[in-house]
């Protein structure tokens, strides 16, 4: 189901004082698709997602969902509709003296889903999230990573065609949320769910996310699909992200001459690097030494970095250069290191 954002902004009054969370934004998300947000804290991501099921009213602007303009819609309608939008929360919010069984029951009660088949709804919902064998587990005995399956059959109880997620993995450890993630996409593909995730963590984006948006101060800096963001990143913000999973620096002592520099390049494909190198050190009068490598997956499309140190004449490192900028998806990036 797709959403459209059309010029929404939201100001709060904090004690007399204005504070501008989202500045005037205007965005579409495509129905089946993983849209991430990515920013650091207060960048205003949450106030952008609560602005789609309109648990925030937008100071400005209008939010349509599958066509419809959810601010000109009666409390009612609204609650109808809120239904088809489900939500998960870094806390999970369960109700944690409640066993698993009970957490769905509760909103499926408050849906007015037919009682007759409710069992086996929840049944179903706990078989799609792993959790087929906990139903009469007490919520606070379940570990974080099932706290958040309950919570993603939760949302999922009354079929939304929309799942929020905000900050949904991150008061799980690394192996965890790839669990979830991997979950995240399942419940995409099988249930062609369109799924916008809200994170501060590149690993969460670069896992799952078709799309993103990069956010800063009330804004959305940059937006496209993931891997053209994070290959050619133009805000510095965006460049720090990319930094944080690649973690290349030139090393301290270096100091760059004429005839000794550092050299960073990206491999856009699946080209074999170590045959890239074999080329360089055979067709150039230099001496190459890595100092830094790293392959990652953006949405199983492989990034690589290759940072090298040369030594030799000035005209072959030029020369080494030119020939870099010629190859095919290869590309020397400036602002690593
Ligand atoms: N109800 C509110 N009243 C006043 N200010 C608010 C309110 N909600 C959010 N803000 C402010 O709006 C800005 C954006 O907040 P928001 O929660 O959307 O950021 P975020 O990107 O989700 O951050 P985090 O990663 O910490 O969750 C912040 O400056 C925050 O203090
Ligand atoms: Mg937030």
């Amino acid at each position: 189901m797709s959403i459209k954002l059309e010029s929404v902004s939201k100001t709060y009054q904090l004690k007399g004082r204005k504070v501008e969370a989202l500045k005037e934004t205007s965005l579409e998300i495509k129905s089946g698709e993983i849209f991430g947000l990515i920013g650091y804290s207060g960048a205003g991501k949450s106030t952008l997602v609560r602005l789609i099921n309109l648990l925030e009213q937008p100071t400005t602007g209008s939010v349509t969902v599958a066509g419809e303009d959810l601010t000109k819609l009666t409390k009612h309608e609204l609650r109808q509709k809120r239904q088809k939008i489900g939500m998960i929360f870094q806390q999970f919010n369960l109700i944690e003296s409640k066993t698993v069984y009970e957490n769905i029951e509760f909103v499926l009660k408050a849906s007015k889903f037919d009682k007759k088949n409710r069992t086996a709804r929840i049944k179903e919902l706990l078989e799609l999230v792993g959790l087929g064998d906990k139903a009469e587990i007490k919520s606070s005995n379940l570990s974080g990573g099932q706290k958040q399956r309950v919570g993603i059959a939760r949302a999922l109880a009354n079929d939304p065609d929309i799942l929020l997620c905000d900050e949904a993995t991150s008061a799980l450890d690394p192996d965890t949320t790839k669990s979830i993630l991997k979950l995240l996409n399942r419940i995409n593909k099988d249930l062609g769910i369109t799924i916008i995730v809200i994170t501060h963590e590149m690993e969460v984006i670069k896992e799952i996310a078709d799309r993103v948006g990069v956010m800063s101060k009330g804004e959305i800096l940059e937006i496209g699909h993931t891997y053209d963001v994070f290959s050619h990143p133009k805000h510095e913000i965006t460049k720090d992200f990319v930094q944080e999973i690649y973690n290349f620096e030139v090393p301290n002592q270096f100091k760059a001459t004429r005839e000794n520099q550092v050299i960073t390049i990206q491999f856009l494909s699946e080209n074999a690097e170590e045959n890239y190198l074999n080329k360089l050190y055979r067709n150039f009068d230099l001496n190459i030494s890595i100092l830094n490598g790293r392959i990652e997956y953006i949405k199983d499309q492989p990034l690589g970095f290759l940072m090298f140190q040369v030594t030799g004449k000035e005209e072959e490192i030029n020369r080494l250069k030119s020939h870099i900028d010629q190859t095919n998806g290869i590309e020397r990036v400036g602002y690593i290191g």
